[in-house]
């Protein structure tokens, strides 16, 4: 993508994100990863009128192979994190979710926001004021449930006891103090309380498994007894399933993690075939996937920080609220957060 192309596109961020003239932004970067994205940020805040600058880390040292959440080069570096703390707004080009350092940045009173998707897929889900107004009307429904019921046509059947943790939206611009968002993003979700989760979940061919970036081929069968899973069993995905959860040695990652749905009509299932090379937010965003997901709850606020987490967005299921349908059979049911065109 041409440099001058990738200003534009931060500049409508950073416009939607409410930078100002006079703010305090800082573009974190690490080794030699998009540095682009470094520049274009820098160039779009300065033309903003906001006080621009540059904090780069050195690239991680060779070895750590697995996706592990919440491990950061900043945790060396506790001036850096009290620099970013002082900031109003900072840009995170590394992926410091889950970490006790965005945690702090966030506390701080300094707004996050995360780029690192590809470019294409920043530009063809560039964020929107109607997507965010749709993101939050599916906030308020979940943060008033107490109850909310999962089931599919291959045999899921599971219940989320709510009200224990927040509600979380991701729209993929942020604008209020402390708040972290996700460039791009569009879905909502909550986590079952820590005893709360019991069921079955059946993924089915063509859900999807994020980090593993791939569709299942086969049905999976998921077992969960108060909040934690009991038995995984199917053909070969459930073979790496159990196999990639085996590297982390660690039982809290069979923990229930955080649970909710997609909104962006924008947003294709089979994305992972188009822009290779990113994080699989778009499959975390297309309209009316059901996303669960296994292993960390202290982005919520819980105490399971382990580093084991998968994201599994799903198709055709049927979400409900209190028994009232949100989602039904892979579309949104209610009117207020339906797409428009
Ligand atoms: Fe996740």
């Amino acid at each position: 993508m041409e440099q001058h192309v990738l200003i534009e596109m931060c500049l409508q961020q950073l416009t939607l994100s409410g930078v100002h003239e006079g703010e305090k932004v800082v573009v974190l970067s690490q080794g030699q990863a998009r540095l682009d994205y470094a520049d274009a940020f820098l160039a779009a805040g300065q033309r903003l009128g906001a006080r621009m600058y540059h904090m780069r880390l050195p690239a991680p040292m060779p070895g750590n192979g697995a996706w592990a959440v919440g491990e950061t080069g900043l945790a060396a570096n506790p001036e850096a994190v009290e620099a970013l703390k002082q900031a109003d707004m900072v840009v995170d080009l590394i992926f410091l979710l889950f970490s006790d350092e965005q945690m702090a940045i966030q506390a701080a009173g300094a707004r996050v926001l995360t780029a690192v998707e590809p470019a294409p897929l920043l530009a063809k889900l560039m964020p929107t004021q109607e997507l965010r107004e749709r993101v939050e009307v599916g906030a308020e429904l979940l943060a008033k449930a107490s109850t909310m019921r999962i089931t599919s046509p291959h045999g899921t059947d599971v219940t989320y006891r709510l009200g224990v943790y927040p509600t979380m939206s991701e729209y993929g611009f942020t604008d209020e103090p402390g708040r972290w968002d996700h460039w791009p993003a569009a879905f909502v979700f909550t986590g079952g309380a820590d005893d709360g989760v019991d069921g079955q979940i059946v993924l089915a061919p063509g859900d999807v498994l994020l980090p593993f970036n791939t569709y299942v081929r086969e049905p999976v069968t998921y077992t969960i007894e108060k909040g934690f899973i009991t038995d995984i069993r199917g053909g070969l995905d459930a073979d790496l399933i159990k196999s990639y959860m085996g590297t982390f040695k660690d039982p809290r990652g069979l923990g229930m993690s955080h649970v909710g749905w997609g909104l962006d009509h924008r947003a294709d299932w089979h994305g992972l075939t188009q822009f290779p090379g990113g994080m699989g937010m778009e499959l975390r965003s297309f309209y009316g996937n059901v996303m669960f997901s296994t292993g960390p709850n202290n982005e919520l606020g819980g105490s399971n920080d382990t580093a084991c987490h998968l994201d599994i967005p799903m198709r055709n299921c049927s979400l409900f609220l209190d028994d009232e349908p949100i989602v039904l059979d892979g579309d949104i049911a209610v009117k207020e957060m339906q797409r428009r065109d």
